[in-house]
């Protein structure tokens, strides 16, 4: 079989679409692709495409605008739409921009190498179902060395919450968690690829309950299990949801050595009345109560959440609550958002707040959280700590990693140290990222 055909891949998004992009691209190696990083060169140009906020199919529709140059210069290049734009937008891709080849969902990865077989005979697929069969199943991974000693993988995806602004449920369905051992085998094969990090992806990653040996499996059962492969030193989730918080995930912060100490929790909000709105189904004293538990568990834990501000009915006083929640928890690191009209949610249809209202609430909050985000830096300056170093930085000679608590840190050291945790003491901090030296033990 040919070899000869290139694939370049752009993600956008978040993590799990990173993770996807990796498995399309490795379903597509039977079908003779290998991945390039210039897309000038590629046979098949894929968008893998999201749909969290503003704007996100336009953004898409422009890009392929764009690309439409290239296709000039080679006209035989083929081009498809993966990802939440694509499961939401179907059909009507190819409808307004003919160039594109193939539409595929976020669920329909599977059925690429049959799509890609059918563009080559002039077919135009469009596979944007739900199977009940995991996408992922039939996808031969290569045994080859991993680049990167820090990996991710999908151990749930879709979500049952239904919050009012989210498309998630929509563009990646229900709830479904994958079955432990396909993970535990999964988790294997990256630590034989050299792998010593592994952060385990979902929308709701701490509702997981994945059938196990003896009955079906929570997260914290799980992060025990793959603490157990012992070439493997790290152990990071994400994101999770305040009430699937529960009481053995927690003690696992304070027994799971290989548990990083750190934290994703998104709240949303901090005002009960826009919570309510929202359909967390939480008050905002109740996720401060889950803060206050894992901090009772392990003392020394980052954490981090997301915000959304200028919710539909979301005055001055809510925000301040929002305000006054961040400084309550003071996140080691956080992401904001003006919140986003998104079709098909609830909460597009309520009265919105005013843009430049939105924008100065934003830029409010994120001067808080960009305080307490330096502060927290600042308090690792003089400390030394376990760094998994990770690849080169962007100054000769050195090296950049990762604390426990997710910083980056940068450090002189020599090539042959990536993948290795060391010591390293922290000498200054910078705006997103620590400076450090390596200490000899
Ligand atoms: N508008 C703004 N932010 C949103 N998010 C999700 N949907 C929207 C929206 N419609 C944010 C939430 C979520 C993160 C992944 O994206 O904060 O936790
Ligand atoms: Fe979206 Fe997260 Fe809410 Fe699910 S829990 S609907 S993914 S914001």
């Amino acid at each position: 079989m040919s070899t000869e055909k290139k694939l370049f891949i752009k993600t956008y998004g978040c993590q799990m679409n990173v993770y996807d992009s990796e498995r399309i691209s490795e379903a597509l190696i039977p079908a003779g692709y290998s991945v390039t990083t210039d897309e000038t060169q590629a046979d098949l140009v894929l968008l893998n495409t999201c749909h969290i906020r503003e704007k996100a199919a336009e953004k898409i529709y422009s890009e392929l605008g764009r690309l439409k140059q290239l296709k000039l210069k080679k006209p035989d290049m083929k081009f498809g739409v993966a990802g939440c734009v694509a499961q939401a937008e179907g059909q009507e891709i190819i409808n307004r921009q003919p160039m594109v080849d193939f539409v595929v969902g976020s669920q329909a990865y599977h059925r690429l190498p049959d799509m890609v077989k059918s563009v080559d005979n002039g077919g135009k697929p469009v596979e944007i179902d739900f199977p009940t069969e995991d996408k992922f199943d039939h996808i031969t991974r290569p045994k080859t060395k991993r680049k990167l000693p820090s990996a991710f993988l999908t151990v749930q995806e879709g979500c049952d919450k239904f919050c009012a602004f989210c498309v998630v449920p929509y563009t990646r369905g229900a709830e479904v968690s994958r079955p432990a051992q396909k993970i535990i085998d999964e988790a294997k094969l990256l630590v034989d690829q050299g792998v010593v990090e592994i952060n385990l992806l979902g929308q709701n990653v701490n509702a997981y309950h994945g059938q196990g040996i003896d009955g079906e499996w929570s997260l914290a059962r799980l992060i025990r299990e793959l603490a157990k492969i012992e070439a493997l030193k790290r152990i990071r989730f994400t994101t999770s949801h305040p009430n699937d918080m529960d009481d053995d995930l927690i003690a696992a912060h304070g027994d799971t050595e290989k548990l990083m100490p750190y934290l994703h929790l998104p709240v949303q909000a901090g005002s009960d009345k826009i919570l309510k709105a929202m359909n967390r189904h939480h008050t905002a004293e109740e996720y401060l109560n889950v803060i206050e538990r894992i901090r009772a568990t392990r003392s020394d834990i980052a954490l981090s959440g997301d915000f959304i501000v200028g919710f539909p009915g979301e005055t001055e006083a809510d925000f301040q609550q929002t305000l006054d929640l961040c400084e309550a928890v003071r996140y080691g690191q956080a992401y904001s958002f003006k919140y986003s009209t998104r079709p098909g949610t609830p909460a597009a249809e309520w009265d919105q707040v005013e843009e430049a209202e939105k924008a100065d609430r934003l830029r409010r909050l994120q001067t808080m959280l960009t305080e307490h985000q330096m502060d927290f830096q600042l308090s690792m300056v003089g400390k030394t700590l376990p760094v998994l170093l990770e690849k080169p930085a962007r100054d000769p000679g050195q090296l950049v990693g990762k604390s426990e608590y997710l910083h980056a840190v940068h450090m002189d050291a020599a090539p042959e140290l990536v993948g290795t945790i060391v010591q390293a003491k922290v000498t200054r901090t910078e705006r997103n990222s620590l400076g450090a030296k390596i200490v000899n033990n």
